[in-house]
């Protein structure tokens, strides 16, 4: 608690001298009772005993120095002074970075609004809500509570945005446990190996590029090329215990069409969504992340296997780089300042699998990338620390081949710790036939091969039909892991 100390004028009577030590509470108000008050006999003063009197008053004061030293240091309300673009800035009060504060007009009206830098004496701030009616000199007050969230199971099946309020209309959220937004730390060394597959219900993933519990994958891919899609799919047909969703940076259209149509009912049973939508302020869109992640931490904390779907991970570094270049952060790689690229591990590094006893973090952060734009800096900062990724195909999205998912281009990097050899071996042999059919594609279809040139064309031609519809699935149909590899062995023997 932070409480402001506050001396009020000695009252002097003819007896004692009366000092009141009082308490502001957080929001500023006078608190009813007092912290202590001295009072001294003015005999005492008057005393002969000098000694006697500086030893009681050493003691006297020693106590209370350590009364005052026990409280928390003042809150001191500062004001509103400045506001460019997103930014707001304040003056006379001081609060660390991630401190909440409010910004309270004269009318009434509260924002809350977090510390995101400093320079000199000045605070810079960033509101979570809306700042429509702030104005020069508002009461800037920092908050004693951190950024802390509430979590429980009867999260599942409900729909929050960032700052965890409920947007599905089925009231408030009660939880019994409160976490910290940025989550802790988690020793490399004491976190468990991957060393488990885990079924996402989808066949080409399961076979080829089997998922581990803890693994963390990109999902690379355009707009509108079926990533909510397989998302969806992922979220009702994964043996996953829990599925955490976030949505960020979307369209609001997309979270609508993704909470009601791709999730469904069924789907959303064993889900949280946390939404942050594109229209949201920058500082909404990195804490809907972080609480997915949060939201997703808890789970795994009550040893479950929890799914995380981040989508998507390029408008969250975006939501960064927005934040960053309004307090003046110099923008380096493509207009992306550097804190960007710090925030995107720290964020990426809390999935995964916790200590021995906890449960598992599998986690998907799609990533806005057109096929072979290798110039984005988030793509390229995503690629270096994810354990895979899964790159869809406009090509093949657009000859109607879902998943789209090219799996020349992908690859699970944990795969052969996970799978038996015979799977592994079949897998591998599946790439390299489709290979194959791939470069000789068009000599293949404008007829210029002649069958009988070489056995390993001809069985590529043979087994291409059956490749292509082991790689597609229904998005109503889920294809469990023990099926996917059975089918998988059936075809390539
Ligand atoms: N598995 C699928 N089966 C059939 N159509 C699909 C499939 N995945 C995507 N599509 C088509 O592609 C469109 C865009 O998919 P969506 O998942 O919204 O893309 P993204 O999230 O990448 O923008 C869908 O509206 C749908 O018509
Ligand atoms: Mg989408």
């Amino acid at each position: 608690m932070y409480h402001r100390i506050h001396h009020r004028k000695p009252s002097i009577s003819l007896r004692y001298i009366e000092a009141t030590i009082g308490l502001f509470d957080d929001q500023g108000s006078p608190r009813p009772k007092s912290l202590f008050t001295l009072t001294i006999p003015k005999r005492m003063i008057s005393s002969n005993n000098r000694e006697t009197h500086n030893a009681r008053w050493f003691e006297q004061l020693t106590t209370y120095r350590q009364r005052v030293a026990e409280r928390s240091p003042p809150v001191v309300a500062g004001k509103l002074s400045r506001m460019v673009g997103l930014t707001l800035e304040a003056v006379g009060c001081r609060a660390p970075i991630g401190a909440r504060c409010v910004v309270s007009t004269a009318t009434g009206k509260r924002v809350e609004a977090e510390v995101v830098g400093f320079s000199g004496e000045r605070l810079f701030l960033m509101p979570t809500g809306n700042i429509q009616g702030l104005e020069p000199g508002c009461r800037v007050t920092p908050l004693s509570h951190g950024s802390t969230v509430p979590v429980g199971m009867n999260l599942l099946g409900r729909v929050i945005d960032g700052s965890g309020k409920p947007l599905d209309g089925k009231g408030p959220v009660i939880s019994d446990h409160k976490v910290s937004l940025t989550g802790a730390i988690i020793n490399p060394l004491t976190r468990k190996p991957i060393h488990a597959p885990l079924d996402v219900g989808v066949r080409a993933i399961n076979a080829l590029l089997t998922v581990g519990r803890g693994q963390r994958l990109g999902l690379f891919a355009g707009t509108g090329v079926g990533k909510s899609m397989l998302l969806g799919m992922m979220t009702r047909y994964t043996s996953a215990d829990v599925v955490v969703v976030g949505l960020i940076g979307e369209r609001g259209r997309e979270v609508n069409e993704f909470v009601q149509k791709i999730l469904g009912e069924e789907g959303r049973r064993r889900a949280v969504v946390v939404a942050s939508p594109a229209d949201y302020p920058p500082l909404m869109r990195l804490h809907g992340a972080m609480l997915a992640t949060s939201i997703a931490e808890f789970f795994r904390n009550e040893g479950l296997n929890v799914l995380l779907l981040m989508d998507s991970l390029s408008r969250f570094a975006q939501a960064q780089r927005e934040i960053a270049l309004a307090i003046d952060e110099p923008p380096a790689t493509n207009g992306y300042p550097p804190s960007v690229f710090a925030k995107i591990p720290q964020l990426v590094e809390r999935a995964g699998n916790g200590d021995e006893e906890g449960g598992s973090i599998t986690a998907f952060y799609t990533v806005l990338a057109e096929g072979d734009d290798t110039n984005d800096p988030v793509a390229d900062a995503a690629r270096g620390i994810l354990d895979g990724h899964i790159v869809l195909s406009r090509t093949l999205a657009d000859s109607g081949h879902y998943p789209a998912i090219d799996i020349e281009a992908s690859v699970s990097r944990v795969m052969t710790d996970i799978v038996d050899a015979r799977h592994l071996a079949s897998a591998r042999k599946l790439k390299q036939v489709y290979s194959l059919y791939q470069q000789n594609r068009d000599l293949i279809s404008v007829g210029a091969y002649q069958r009988g040139a070489d056995p390993r064309i001809d069985e590529a031609i043979n087994l291409n039909p059956d490749i292509m519809n082991f790689l597609r699935q229904n998005v109503e149909e889920a294809i469990d892991f023990p099926r996917s590899i059975t089918e998988l062995t059936q075809l390539i023997r």
